[in-house]
């Protein structure tokens, strides 16, 4: 599974050391080729004999080393490598990320690299809810840096609580979903997808909207992108963060929203996830509405805005080979859905039921039926991050089917 991938792991000086042995192992295992750079404070938890043994290599550790510098250098150890790991990731070294320093091998090479990073965090409970240390991984994160963990559990420490690394097994697996090809189906494809709800302004300080939260829309993209899309997420007013490994795109009305997914250029997948309003003010003022005593409220006049899924739908050479549409609907769920499949001429529709008493709009459990040519698929109740890895697996099968195949559906 990991065959032919080159793995930089650095271990740096936490108790949870010894997990790196068992993870070279499991890389190993898998197929991996691994180089260890182990920093100062790692060498008093693990010897460089036991990664040297389980690794099959050189393990480096010394910046200034007249051998290493000439032979290979602290650059080359990261262009060496398909991805960098740093187990267990401590808070000094996860500052000195984030800080920027080089003040030995493992933070120069750190700092030199232009791979993929993954860290796999391993403190006393304290230190991971410290300030500093959020802070840091905030940043570390916003720079795109992978994490895993740390979970929550006993401690060397005798304490209760996050700070505890994940298992060998768990950090392979993260590796896999970040290096192995197959686990990309999707890589290649451009998607654009539509989240949240819109705002269609009555006056610069009113609007129109509603409950939409973006959770089901935003987990799409990131589901899409961890197979391997290049996604661009068109998102309504939302509160919740934009996902990683996607380009987001904030938009407020419906005009905003479609212009921005015809900028996003030609897709091979729109999945129209966001609750766009059915209407707006037709003639939304410049200056706030202002109350007059003893005068009736101002009636709205609504007007239609655009049909998203529809325009995206449009047959033509420029058409998404895969138009998915959400429908939201509070009766006739599926019924409505398979009309609206046809009126809308999208491929497929994911209904879900919204009235108030499923805490569909703004949960994060959905029930969704998959509507496509084929027929109505009823899938259980599952989370939203869920239903967003099942529908881009669904995605990733389409792609990878022959053409003739797609056509019978
Ligand atoms: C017994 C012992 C256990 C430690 N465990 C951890 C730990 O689990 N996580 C951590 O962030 N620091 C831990 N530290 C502190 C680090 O070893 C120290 O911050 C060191 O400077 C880290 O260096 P490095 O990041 O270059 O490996 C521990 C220190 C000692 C003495």
């Amino acid at each position: 599974m990991l065959k032919g991938k080159r793995i930089l792991l650095v271990v740096a000086g936490g108790i949870a050391a010894f997990k790196a042995l068992e993870l070279i192992r499991r890389l190993r295992e898998r197929g991996a080729a691994v180089r260890c750079v182990l920093t100062e404070a790692g060498a008093k938890f693990v010897t460089p004999l036991s990664l040297q043994a389980l690794s099959e290599d050189r393990v480096y550790g010394d910046m200034f080393s007249l051998t290493d510098e000439s032979e290979m250098g602290h650059i080359q150890l990261s262009r060496d490598a398909d991805l960098l790991v740093v187990v267990p990731a401590t808070a000094d070294l996860l500052a000195r990320m984030a800080a920027g320093l080089a003040n030995d091998l493992a933070s120069t090479v750190l700092l030199a690299t232009d791979k993929p990073v993954l860290v796999a965090p391993a403190m006393n409970v304290r230190m991971w809810t410290h300030a500093a240390t959020v802070a840091n991984v905030e940043t570390l994160k916003r720079r795109g840096i992978h994490f895993v963990g740390p979970t929550e559990g006993a401690m060397a420490c005798n304490e209760f609580g996050p700070g505890r690394m994940s298992e060998a097994a768990e950090i392979a697996d993260a590796i896999e979903r970040l290096v192995a090809p197959a686990a990309r189906p999707l890589a290649g494809r451009r998607a654009v997808v539509t989240s949240g709800p819109t705002r269609e302004a009555i006056d610069p300080v009113r609007y129109i909207s509603n409950h939409s939260s973006g959770k089901q829309g935003h987990a799409i993209a990131a589901a899409l992108a961890a197979l391997g899309a290049e996604v661009t997420l068109v998102s309504g007013p939302v509160a919740i963060a934009d996902p990683p490994g996607v380009k987001t795109v904030a938009v407020e009305s419906a005009d905003q929203m479609l212009a921005a997914c015809q900028q996003a250029g030609r897709v091979d997948i729109a999945v129209c996830a966001a609750a766009v309003a059915d209407w707006k003010v037709a003639r939304p003022t410049g200056a706030k509405i202002k109350k007059k005593p003893g005068a009736p409220p101002p009636g709205l006049e609504l007007t239609p805005n655009p049909d998203i899924l529809a325009t995206l739908s449009k047959p033509g050479a420029g058409r998404p080979a895969l138009v998915v549409g959400f429908a939201a609907e509070t009766e006739a769920v599926v019924a409505n859905a398979i009309d609206k499949r046809q009126r809308k001429g999208c491929d497929w529709i994911v209904a879900n039921d919204v009235s108030p008493a499923t805490g569909t709009f703004g949960g994060d459990r959905n029930t969704v039926h998959l509507v496509s040519a084929a027929g109505v698929e009823d899938w259980p109740t599952l989370a939203k991050d869920e239903v967003a890895r099942r529908l881009a697996g669904r995605i990733a099968l389409h792609f990878a089917q022959p053409p003739k195949a797609e056509a019978a559906e």
